[in-house]
């Protein structure tokens, strides 16, 4: 049975501030809007979010709320930096414009929760607190300052179980939008944005999520700023700053503390019923289109009364002495207890080294977890070198035009095992391009770990299949070393061919399809079947580019080289030099596949907000 973690049902307004609370950084944000610029004359500019103003206070709970379409998304990426198109405003960050560290010391939680299934809740928030506080803390002191964490948000009791997904039992919904915000705050973060935290939920886990974050802010001072959809009563209690917007286009009706919104609404005529929820009620006069709504009133009024305010309050927060993101940084680094010099202005905390230490931990507990996927992947490794052993067996006995055949068979089972790279780089694509914006680890040091783990993989389960194959050809073993080091150097290529593939294909399905002209090129200009001696002219080049081409060459030559007529009956090559072009451009194309693969996963499938 899972645990549900209970939390607390204490009084959010009695909570006192932590001695080592580590939030002190506040948010202001200048005439924020955004527009869709027109293509046509037909399809003119359209206004999404009119110039938009606010404030946020260290250690403040802020909701954005208001009907859908009408920016609340939109506004929240901006101040939190995840708009990736073109803007107009400003946000500054403790006074001072926004920098690289920025990612460092924020978080944003996404509305989906992005999380390996195989890793257990401690592990989940302890891989963002050994990349993002830097410091040489002994084991148990970090496993101390993570249970804190769990601890804040209610998961210590389930400290090690599985986050789990529809394939493998795991945690609640509402237990996993815990573990997301207490990565947020385990990195140290100072602001944490979420988009809709408690959409999807049922009311009282929503309740639990909101007042997990309501306890956090106040016991650390980081503040939250949240986009929300129809909370309780109760939920909506528990924020300090309510930022209303109406749609059509985007529009600030009111932009205050949330405790005086019923007063403002009442004063101008609107007041809330007696037992009806104010959040429910607010949206219902705000709303274009709903019945009795006022929302071009509730505009207008803002520019009235409460505009200026605001625009004071952003002035006021500028003008308070500014923190830099390094100060706030080894400030932090003091409070945790930490040297504040072992604190260092890097985008990403952890050094190079790090990162490959912390990821490739997480890769193998993934990968030694997921017993179906490594029982699958072995299990038809072996399957394969069975049948397609029995399918040769004895080819020792026959002619060397079947042996030929063989080999080109052996090395096309290396090209048809690889496609099942593709889709698990998929499946791991949007949760490492969500970590990197987060500015946890670089796209380098993914690569590696990622090539490093899945290659070693594939390459096992290609061992088993070319050494079963081959026991049942009945060929000399003296021929192996030969003949597998040439389909090893084939397989590497290829693999790097497809992780090219799956970082530029939109989705797994259409990623075999994107695949398949570079495959059957490869596959058709195999030096065999078509090769140097029967290939017209105009196609040739194509048999120096396919590294299933030499390595083919190499093998028959490596074999049967003292042939010197069945050397020339393919138009192959035997000599020494002839080798090393074969290595080199094996090598070559695999190590440029891999940098290819560093670009196209950089720029590609971009998340675009
Ligand atoms: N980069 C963009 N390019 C084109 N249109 C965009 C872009 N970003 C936002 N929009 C449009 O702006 C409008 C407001 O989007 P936004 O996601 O901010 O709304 P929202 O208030 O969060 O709505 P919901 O409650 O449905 O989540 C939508 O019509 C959306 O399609
Ligand atoms: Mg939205």
């Amino acid at each position: 049975m899972i645990n549900t973690a209970p939390l607390p049902r204490e009084d959010v307004r009695n909570v006192q501030r932590d001695a080592r609370a580590f939030g002190k950084s506040r948010i202001a944000f200048r005439d924020l809007q955004f527009c869709i610029p027109g293509r046509t004359a037909a399809a003119p500019a359209r206004v999404i979010l009119t110039p938009t103003s606010g404030v946020v206070e260290c250690g403040e709970m802020v909701a954005i709320m208001g009907p859908s379409g009408c920016g609340k998304t939109t506004l929240l990426d901006m101040v939190a930096a995840k708009k990736t198109t073109a803007y107009d405003g400003e946000v500054f960050f403790n006074g001072l414009p926004r920098d690289d560290l920025f990612a460092r010391l924020t978080s944003y939680v996404p509305q989906q929760d992005l999380l390996p299934a195989h890793i257990t809740v401690y592990e989940a928030v302890k891989f963002v607190h050994e990349l993002r506080v830097e410091a040489n803390m002994s084991p148990d002191e970090r496993e101390a300052a993570v249970m804190d964490v769990l601890r804040l948000l209610g998961l210590d009791s389930i400290r090690d179980e599985l986050i789990g997904d529809a394939s493998v039992r795991g945690i609640s919904g509402g237990q996993k939008r815990r573990v997301t915000l207490a990565r947020g705050l385990a990195g140290g973060s100072q602001i944490v944005f979420a988009d809709e935290p408690t959409s999807g939920l049922s009311s009282t886990d929503a309740e639990t999520v909101v007042r997990a974050m309501a306890v956090a802010s106040a016991r650390t001072g980081v503040a939250f700023v949240t986009v929300i959809h129809q909370p309780r009563a109760e939920v909506m209690d528990l924020y300090h700053s309510l930022i209303l917007l109406t749609s059509s286009p985007g529009r600030v009706v009111y932009n205050g503390a949330y405790e005086a919104a019923a007063a403002y609404f009442a004063a101008a005529g609107s007041p809330v019923p007696s037992r009806g929820n104010p959040a429910d009620f607010f949206l219902d006069v705000i709303t274009p289109g709903a019945h009795g709504e006022r929302s071009n009133f509730f505009a207008q009024r803002y520019v009235e009364l409460q505009r200026d305010g605001v625009e004071k309050r952003v002035e006021a927060s500028l003008a308070l002495p500014k923190l830099t993101p390094l100060d706030v940084l080894r400030e932090t680094a003091v409070i945790q207890g930490l040297v504040a010099s072992d604190v260092h202005a890097t985008r990403i905390a952890a050094s190079f080294t790090k990162q490959l230490k912390v990821l490739m931990e997480r890769t193998l507990t993934i990968t030694k977890r997921n017993r179906v996927g490594l029982r699958l992947r072995f299990g038809v490794s072996i399957a394969q070198g069975v049948v397609v052993g029995l399918a040769f067996f004895d080819i020792a006995s026959k002619p060397v035009v079947s042996q030929i055949s063989f080999f080109f068979m052996l090395l096309q089972m290396g090209t048809i095992a690889n496609m099942s790279v593709m889709p698990e780089l998929i499946g791991t694509r949007l949760l490492l391009k969500n970590e990197e914006a987060d500015a946890l680890y670089s796209t380098g040091a993914s690569i590696v770990v990622q090539s490093s783990v899945n290659n070693t993989l594939a390459v096992t389960g290609n061992f088993i299949t070319c050494l079963l194959m081959f026991a049942f050809s009945q060929l000399s073993w003296s021929k192996f070393g030969t003949l597998y080091a040439w389909s090893l150097l084939n397989f590497l290529s290829v693999t790097n061919y497809l992780r090219c593939i799956a970082a530029i294909a939109p989705n797994a399905a259409l990623s075999v399809q994107t695949a398949m002209p570079g495959l059957l090129f490869f596959i058709l200009f195999n030096n065999f079947f078509v090769n140097k001696a029967t290939a017209p002219v105009f196609i040739k080049w194509a048999i120096y580019i396919s590294p299933m081409a030499w390595a083919i060459e190499q093998i028959v030559c490596g074999i049967y080289g003292f042939n010197a007529d069945l050397v020339a009956f393919y138009g192959y090559d035997a000599s020494t030099s002839r080798t090393v072009t074969a290595l080199g451009v094996l090598l070559g194309e695999m190590i440029f596949f891999q940098c290819l693969e560093v670009i196209l996963l950089k720029r590609s499938n971009s998340i675009v907000r």
